[in-house]
Order: structure tokens, then C-alpha cells, then sequence
């Protein structure tokens, strides 16, 4: 074992990661609906440059190629997401056979070349006639969503062990719903808190289902990071406190205890919100689960503003990703160790990568040792927490390839795998090189 992934179980497994959107392109071929990312990428302003998931990495035609290469980098599983509007239309009603029919065949191909199948039900394509009749505010989309859930696992369920329901819930709510940076791209903070509930009670109703299934592991997946205070002054502390409180807690503690944290329903409410809980939901939400996904990338220092709803992070000097998001790889270690002290669930790397502006592809390589380091920094963070304690499974990298960056379009580029998007050439770069061999050196 080498020095990164020393104290790493042996049966620690490795993967990378993908989602529908961001790279299947195909997006009004086979009976395929629209998303709302579909609509939203449309919208003037919304995407820089205008780019959309139109065509993105053409994976949808070029699927057995890709399986290939991800089978090359020697990984144990790969985490890929299906599109609800392709496989269920409109999001209600039966299934599109093609839709399905495309999942089946990419399934088939991972388990041929021995890549276990991870399957994410959601990554934020929700129907657009979902939205229209009132989208995750509206308490009728978790019903939408657990029916979808089983209509996937009818057609899949025989061949994928790993089943996660939502991708980043707070992202859904959040971006999508407060903020408006992310589709549907509305701005109102009590419909995003409304969305939270939702996409944890949708999250919660296939999780039962799937669980009476008797699949093989089950999870969600979480976006999170350290929230610490800027000062010992009351009000960064409380700061910090909110930001936690509304980035982790509003998750973990429904989904492992069954209750919201008292101290972010008063701040909901102090923001003339409401969490829309009715009788038997708590119950649903803490269905037990097999597996924690955590996504990391960055963690955060926060100080009070004038306004007491909002804070402000406070940038700490250190080196940046493209994104402009700070590297932090000690906050990762602490993530994992909290999250183990506080909740003492198994935990899974679902994401952790980075952006950089590699330089062009020359002679057949892409000299990325910046992400080199950030993933080599971050994989000896988990390292780390697992010799304190933590339980974490497994690690799969963000991204196997560049593709699709929400909001920042096509100029972000997380891949592993560099992707020409003139020519749809796809060319490992040295991250992936250094990735395989250190699987590699990890089984020993
Ligand atoms: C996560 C998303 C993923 C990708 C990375 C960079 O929030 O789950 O789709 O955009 O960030």
C-alpha cells in the first residue's frame, strides 16, 4: 500500500462517478421528455455561454466505448445516474421501453467487464411537467418520485446491487429553488424549504420500497464540508452554526434520528418559513439505510453580516480549483470523523474531484498534476479519518470525464478523461493514469 491509502481496508473499493445530464447528450431522441435542465439551460443568462446538455459527451451513442474506458482504469464500480424523463416521459405512466432499453444495455456492458453497477435514481432532471404542476415545493412529487423509483428497479433491479436514491438534495432545494442558480431557477426561500421536505419524503417513500425489494445496498448521497466560524464573536459562531445547521444537520438528522434539529426550525421559521411535515413522514425519511454518500469538495469559514439570515464565507487564502473553490483537504478528514462521531453511519466517497484549467492535450497527454495532487491530498484525507475511526468504504472520483458543469457549461472541466468536445475524443489524462496505478498498488 502506498503512504496515500495506508490504513484503507482491503476491501476498500474505488470508482468514478457521472450523471445523465451532464453527459448523455441524446435529449429529444428515443421518446426522451424534457427537464428542467433542458428548460432552465434554455433561459438567456441561465448557463454560461448558452451551452446546454444538447449533445454533451454523446455518451448515449458512444456508451460501449465509454464502458471500455472506464473498465481500463481498473475500477471496482461505476456511479452513473438515469434520466426520469427518458425512462419515465412526462414523469408519470408507463415506462419508454428505449429509455430503459439504453440502461439495460449499459448495465450489461459494466457487468461484462466486471465494473459493479451504482445506480442514482436523481441528479437533479426532474420532468418538466413535474415542475409545471408544481415541482419539489409540491408535496405530490415525492409520490411521482417513489413511483419511479420502483418502475426502475422493475427493469434494473436483477443486475444493479447499489441503489442511491437523491443526488444532493440541498442542491435541488437550494440551487434550485432559493438561490435560482441551478433549474428550475426559482428564488423563494419557504418554497425551498418546502423542496427539502419533499425530496427527503420522496427520498424516504423508495427508500421503503426498494428496502421491501431486498436490494443489496442502499444510500443517499450528501453534499457536505466543514462549517467553522470566522471569530469567537457570537455572531460569526452563529454563523457557522445556521450554515451547518441548514447544510448537514436538515439532512443527517431526519435520515438517522427521525427529527429536525430544533435550533434550524427556529431559523427557518425566523425566516418566515415552514418545514411542511405532516404525521408518519419523520418515520418515512428514517428509513435505515446501508450506505452514506458524501460528496466534498471545499469547506467553508463563515462571519455574520448585517442581515441575521444571511452569512458570509470568508475566503482563507488558500489555493483555488477553477471553481474558486478553496482546497481543503483537512476539512475532509474532519467532515468524515464528525460525521462518524455525530451519526455513526457507514459512509461512501460518492464525489470528490476537481476543476482546473488543464492545459490542451499534447501529443496524446494532459499534463493535469494539479488534480494529481488535489485527488492524491484528498484520498490521504479520507486515509486519515479512517485510521480515526471513521467508516468509509470506498472512494469514487468526480469526474471520469469532462462534461457538462451546470451553471459554468462546458469551461469546467472536472474529467479525469479529457474530452474534445468538437470531435467527442476522449483522452485519459495523467490523473487517470495515476488513479489506475493506485488501485493498483492498494490491492497490493
Ligand atoms: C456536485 C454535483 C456534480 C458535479 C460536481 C462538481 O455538486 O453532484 O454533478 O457538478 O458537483
Amino acid at each position: 500500500m502506498s503512504d496515500v491509502t495506508s490504513g484503507l481496508p482491503a476491501d476498500f473499493f474505488w470508482g468514478v462517478a457521472t450523471s445523465a445530464y451532464q453527459i448523455e447528450g441524446a435529449w429529444d431522441e428515443d421518446g426522451r421528455t424534457l427537464s428542467i435542465w433542458d428548460t432552465f439551460s434554455r433561459r438567456p443568462g441561465a448557463v454560461v455561454n448558452g451551452e446546454t446538455g444538447d449533445v454533451a459527451c454523446d455518451h448515449y451513442h458512444r456508451m460501449p466505448a465509454d464502458v471500455a474506458m472506464i473498465a481500463g482504469l481498473g475500477v471496482d464500480k461505476y456511479r452513473f445516474s438515469v434520466s426520469w424523463p427518458r425512462i419515465q416521459p412526462g414523469g408519470r405512466g408507463p415506462v419508454n421501453a428505449k429509455g430503459v432499453d439504453f440502461y439495460s444495455r449499459l448495465v450489461d456492458e459494466l457487468l461484462e467487464k466486471g465494473v459493479d453497477p451504482w445506480l442514482t435514481l436523481y441528479h437533479w432532471d426532474l420532468p418538466q411537467e413535474l415542475e409545471d404542476a408544481g415541482g419539489w415545493p409540491h408535496r405530490d412529487t415525492a409520490y411521482r418520485f417513489a413511483e419511479f423509483a420502483g418502475l426502475v428497479h422493475d427493469a434494473l433491479g436483477d443486475r444493479v446491487p447499489t441503489w442511491t436514491t437523491l443526488n444532493e438534495p440541498w442542491c435541488s432545494a437550494v440551487l434550485g429553488y432559493d438561490t435560482g442558480r441551478h433549474a428550475p431557477g426559482r428564488t423563494n426561500f419557504a418554497e425551498a424549504v418546502r423542496a427539502t421536505h419533499h425530496l427527503l419524503l420522496g427520498h424516504g417513500l423508495a427508500a421503503q420500497d426498494l428496502r421491501s425489494r431486498g436490494v443489496a445496498s442502499l444510500g443517499i448521497t450528501l453534499n457536505m464540508g466543514t462549517h467553522s466560524a470566522a471569530s469567537d464573536a457570537p455572531g460569526d459562531v452563529d454563523a457557522a452554526r445556521r450554515a451547518d445547521g441548514f447544510g448537514t444537520r436538515i439532512y443527517m438528522d431526519p435520515l438517522v434520528h427521525g427529527r429536525y434539529p430544533e435550533d434550524v426550525l427556529a431559523d427557518v421559521a425566523a425566516r418566515g418559513a415552514e418545514i411542511p411535515v405532516r404525521a408518519g413522514d419523520l418515520e418515512v425519511i428514517s428509513t435505515p439505510l446501508d450506505v452514506f454518500g458524501v460528496n466534498y469538495y471545499t469547506s467553508h469559514v463563515h462571519r455574520a453580516t448585517e442581515d441575521p439570515a444571511v452569512s458570509e464565507v470568508v475566503p482563507q487564502g488558500r489555493p483555488v480549483t477553477a471553481m474558486g473553490w478553496e482546497i481543503v483537504p483537512e476539512g475532509f478528514t474532519s467532515l468524515l470523523v464528525r460525521l462518524h462521531e455525530d451519526y455513526g453511519v457507514p459512509m461512501v466517497i460518492t464525489e470528490n474531484g476537481a476543476a482546473f484549467d488543464d492545459l490542451d492535450v499534447e501529443d496524446g497527454h494532459v499534463a493535469d498534476t494539479d488534480r494529481v495532487d488535489y485527488l492524491k491530498s484528498h484520498i490521504a484525507a479520507v486515509a486519515t479519518a479512517v485510521r480515526a475511526g471513521a467508516d468509509v468504504r470506498g472512494y469514487l472520483a468526480w469526474s471520469l470525464m469532462d462534461n457538462f458543469e451546470w451553471g459554468y457549461g462546458y469551461g469546467k472541466r472536472f474529467g479525469i478523461v479529457h474530452v474534445d468536445y468538437e470531435t467527442q475524443q476522449r483522452t485519459p489524462k495523467r490523473s487517470a493514469r495515476w488513479f489506475r496505478d493506485l488501485i493498483t498498488r492498494s490491492r497490493g
